[in-house]
Parts: C-alpha cells; structure tokens; sequence
C-alpha cells in the first residue's frame, strides 16, 4: 500500500475528494494549495474523521516554480517518504486565441503545464533517491482534441502533461518499483466548471462521485486511466477521429 501521499490543488473539487478518499484507506497525507484556511478546514476535518493518519498541509502557488521543490521535499521530510504524488492542481477559464486573452491562457498553460512538469520533476528526484514511488498526473479528456474557445489553452495543457508523462513512464520501464500513471477525467461538477454551459459539458457527473473513481483507478496504478470509463473509453475512440465539426458541437 502507498502510504504516505501528496497532492497538489488540495483544496477544493477533485484533490479535497480524492484527500477524503485516501484517508478513509488509512493513508498519512501532504496537501497543498494557495488557499491555506481551505487546506486548514479539510484538515480539521479530516483529523476528527481519522485520528490515527498524520496530515501535513501547506500553502503552495505551483507556479513559483522554486517552492515546489522546497515544499515537495519539506512533506517528504514530515512524513518520512513520499510513496505517490498527485499532480492535480489546475485552472480552467480560458479565452479564445487571438481575443485579448493572452495573459489568462499563459496562466493557464504556466499552472497546468510548467508547474505540472516541476511537480513532476520534484517527485521524479524523490522517487528517484528511494527506488520507489507512484506519481500520478491529472490530465483531461480535453487531451484528445485541439478544443474551440475558451478551452483551447486549457486542452493543449493537458494534452502537453499527458505527453510529459509518456515521456516520464518510458524512462522508468526498467525500474518497476516507480510507477507513472495519467488520469483523463470526463466532466466533474467542481468549483472549476461550476458555471459552464451543460450543453458544453457531456455526461457530467458529480465532484464526489469522480474522485472516489478517480482514487479507484490510481490504486489499480496503470499506466493510464479513462475516469469514468463509461462511457468516456468510447467517446475518446470517437474523438480522436470525429470531424472537427462534431468536436465543436459537443465540447
Ligand atoms: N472538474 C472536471 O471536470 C475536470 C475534468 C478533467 C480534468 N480536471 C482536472 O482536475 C484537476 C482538479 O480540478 P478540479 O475540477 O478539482 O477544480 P477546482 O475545484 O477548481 O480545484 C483546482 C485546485 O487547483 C488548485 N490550484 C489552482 N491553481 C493553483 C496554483 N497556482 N498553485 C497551487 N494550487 C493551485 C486550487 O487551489 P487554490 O486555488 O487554493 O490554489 C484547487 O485546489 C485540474 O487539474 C483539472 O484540470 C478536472
């Protein structure tokens, strides 16, 4: 069992679940995010719910690139090692190219692709000294496709963590005690998408229930996972082949 385990965007949506899920296995917990007083409310809550795991919490912007480092090693320090990482901090909200949005798509490209890559790169060295360790990277469905609008930096980020990962994995297909997984979530209601059109949003299921899939499918630690797989296995099958003129319709 991953004992000991860190996730990043801790503090709302799918890392607050998946932080509920795993300390409901028994497992000591490393949570970061901005907004300390949210990190310091789960914790509370999570301590009462299970006395018995130790929970470290931290305030972390995943863009000031050089805290990483220093927080990831500060948790492995606090709780003796790390066993798994979860890259799975994120921001949505894009605009469409070209339309005036250059600062909010650089953002969204600086927390979901550079700040991923240094996440994954304070792990990897982590994992790397103990011979062992899971890292696990949130990516998106929106992965499949170029998408329109307001999601077309937010979809090249992910496709960009999903392709650093494959990349990553590859390079430890000889060492099998580490472990490199790629999460593509379909749509989860969270603060993320809260306000976003249902006709923009297929099969949207609710925050809670995805994160206990999403924690389900990152202990079967394979490569990677479509969250939930149904019916999104086959809506990727079809997006990576449908006309540019059905992604538009339905994304
Ligand atoms: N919800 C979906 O439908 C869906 C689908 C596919 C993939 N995902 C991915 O799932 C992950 C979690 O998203 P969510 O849906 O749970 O959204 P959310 O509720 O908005 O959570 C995002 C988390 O990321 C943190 N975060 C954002 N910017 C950060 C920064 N610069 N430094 C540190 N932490 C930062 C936020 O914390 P602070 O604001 O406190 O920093 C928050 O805890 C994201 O990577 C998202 O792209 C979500």
């Amino acid at each position: 069992m991953r004992k000991n385990i860190l996730i990043s965007g801790a503090s709302s949506g799918l890392g607050a679940g998946m932080a509920r899920e795993f300390a409901q296995r028994g497992c000591n917990l490393g949570l970061c995010a901005r907004r300390l007083d949210r990190l310091d409310q789960l914790k509370a809550e999570l301590a009462a719910a299970h006395p018995a795991i130790k929970i470290a919490i931290r305030a972390l912007d995943v863009t000031h690139y050089d805290d990483v480092f220093t927080a990831f090693r500060a948790f492995r320090d606090e709780l003796g090692t790390l066993d798994r990482v979860i890259v799975n901090a994120g921001i949505g909200e894009g605009m469409p190219i070209g339309k005036g949005g250059f600062a909010r798509n650089r953002a969204i490209i600086e927390t979901n692709f550079l700040a991923a890559l240094a996440q994954c790169e304070a792990a990897m060295e982590i994992f790397r000294a103990q011979g062992t360790g899971h890292l696990v990277v949130i990516s998106s469905m929106s992965a499949f496709r170029g998408l329109r609008g307001g999601l077309t930096a937010y979809a090249a980020s992910k496709a960009g963590v999903a392709a650093l990962t494959e990349g990553i994995r590859t390079d430890v297909l000889r060492k099998p005690a580490i472990k490199v997984t790629t999460i593509f979530p379909g749509y989860m209601r969270t603060e993320m998408n809260q306000d976003a059109d249902p006709a923009h949003t297929p099969f949207l299921i609710d925050g809670e229930t995805g994160a206990r899939l999403i924690a389900r499918a990152i202990e079967r630690e394979p490569a990677t996972a479509i969250v939930p797989w149904w019916p999104w296995a086959p809506v990727g099958y079809l997006m990576r082949r449908a006309p540019l003129r059905w992604i538009a319709k339905a994304f």
